[in-house]
């Protein structure tokens, strides 16, 4: 049986776009069945291109955080997933989201938890003129990326990197490790012959 991953996104999914090219022959048994967001974000169409189905739960400023993530987690449970893998999901999710699905929760980050957690991990990484930095992916907690760390591996730096041009290697980092973390959590279940 297939393991069923729903995917949380806020801006460009180019990560979600490689999850979705390299997902069917990785021989991981999984797919993902809804791509979310926090608004009309343009990684969406990624999703859409695929026919796969995608939902938006706005949360608007000064909003009911604690409505959304109920809204959220509704949303999601209408799909039965396995995992919910945050790709690129900028808002913080609340504690009662974060308890009902726990520990099937995973995010990507762009820095070697725990240096340089936050929204803005690459811009503080070259901000604090560190020679490298890294990517993870963890288990979602209550905390501001401070969950368990499933994998991490560290990228160098280099001499006139850009924002853009750091977090482009990274991202083909995180890239791997997401897949190399999906394929120890989900094991294929074994057959069973008479
Ligand atoms: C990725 O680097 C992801 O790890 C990061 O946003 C980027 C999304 O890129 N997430 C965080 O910083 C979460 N704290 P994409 O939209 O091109 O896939």
């Amino acid at each position: 049986m297939s393991s069923r991953i729903v995917v949380l996104i806020s801006g460009s999914g180019t990560n979600l776009e490689a999850l979705l090219s390299s997902l069917p022959e990785s021989g991981i048994p999984a797919e993902v069945v809804a791509v979310g967001a926090d608004q009309e974000a343009a990684g969406l169409e990624h999703a859409r291109a695929r026919g796969i189905e995608t939902f938006v739960v706005p949360l608007v400023q000064g909003g009911d955080r604690e409505a959304w993530g109920q809204q959220l987690g509704e949303m999601i449970a209408d799909f039965e997933p396995h995992l919910i893998v945050l790709s690129g999901f900028m808002k913080l999710l609340p504690e009662a989201f974060v308890s009902r699905f726990s520990p099937r929760i995973i995010n990507t980050h762009p820095s070697y938890l725990p240096e340089f957690p936050g929204a803005h991990a690459v811009r503080d990484a070259l901000a604090a003129g560190a020679n490298d930095t890294g990517a993870s992916v963890i288990v979602v907690d209550d905390g501001v990326d401070t969950g368990e760390i499933l994998a991490q591996e560290r990228v160098a730096i280099r001499p006139g990197d850009t924002e853009d041009t750091l977090h482009s290697r990274i991202k083909i980092v995180e890239r791997q490790l997401l897949l190399d973390v999906l394929r120890t959590l989900i094991t294929p279940t074994k057959e069973h012959h008479d």
